[in-house]
């Protein structure tokens, strides 16, 4: 809804012939993201990152009874999208120190019943090997509810390319949370700059490597609003551990 209105004002502005600039770019294609993952449950969804044909990625704060994940997806409204894999989980498995009380260690991983087929449409990302410096830049993708009715499946998949901000600049824009070291802040500034709705637990991906999971953003990430992410580079030895354990 609110997209709409701006994109008015955007092209009335164009029409007067006035000079837009929008401090970000906002990717407004209907493209699917191959390893994006969409978490369907009796709640609410999730976002997830694929990064391996039998393993996701996803936010440990994501409460997913009857989970059914959903790939290769566009716009989850249309079931018979026929890009989309849809496959049962075997475990989900938290972050061993994750509390529900705090965003710290707020990562989990899901085992797939099986092995997803790989294709244009479904594809795995690859897990960092250094971490995403500040002012990198990153692809945030979700999917946004377009409908003001939440209890159906929102309906628009979008991204946004925003930059890595410092630690500094984040205990700036988040005072009262406790900003660490295993989490990384992606965006321009904190707060609701205008009302959204979009799917929690977006993959941060920079230079081609997932590097966050979105925890917790005060505002919508899609918009640029700051959000706080679980830092992968400091979860590669639990992620490898358990995939081979597993
Ligand atoms: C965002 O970055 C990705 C990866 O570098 C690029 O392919 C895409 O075109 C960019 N999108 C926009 C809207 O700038
Ligand atoms: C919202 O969607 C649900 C599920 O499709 C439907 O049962 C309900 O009537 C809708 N509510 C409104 C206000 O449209
Ligand atoms: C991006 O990744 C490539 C390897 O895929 C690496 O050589 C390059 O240094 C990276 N660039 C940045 C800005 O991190």
């Amino acid at each position: 809804m609110a997209f709409h209105i701006i994109m008015k004002f955007i092209f009335l502005l164009a029409l007067l012939n006035l000079p837009v600039a929008l401090p970000f770019n906002l990717d407004y294609e209907d493209v699917i993201i191959p390893y994006l993952v969409y978490l369907k449950s009796n709640y609410l969804p999730c976002a997830g990152a694929l990064i391996h044909p039998l393993w996701v990625v996803t936010a440990a704060h994501c409460n997913l009874p009857k989970l059914k994940v959903i790939l290769g997806v566009k716009n989850p409204m249309d079931p018979n999208g026929n890009t989309q894999q849809v496959v049962d989980y075997e475990k989900m498995i938290h972050h061993p120190y994750f509390l529900i009380t705090s965003i710290e260690h707020d990562i989990m991983l899901i085992k797939l019943k099986r092995a997803i087929q790989l294709n244009n449409y479904v594809k795995p990302v690859s897990l960092p090997h250094q971490p995403a410096p500040a002012k990198s830049m990153c692809t945030v993708s979700t999917w946004a509810y377009n409908r003001c009715n939440i209890s159906q499946d929102p309906d628009s998949l979008q991204n946004v390319n925003i930059t890595v901000i410092s630690k500094s600049q984040c205990r700036n824009a988040y005072k009262t949370y406790n900003i660490r070291e295993s989490m990384l802040c992606v965006g321009i500034v904190p707060g609701r700059r205008m009302p959204c709705k979009e799917v929690t637990a977006a993959p941060a991906v920079c230079n081609g490597t997932l590097q966050g999971i979105l925890s917790f953003a005060d505002g919508c990430v899609l918009r640029a609003d700051v959000g706080i992410y679980t830092r992968i580079f400091n979860y590669l030895t639990w992620i490898e551990n358990t995939i081979r354990h597993y």
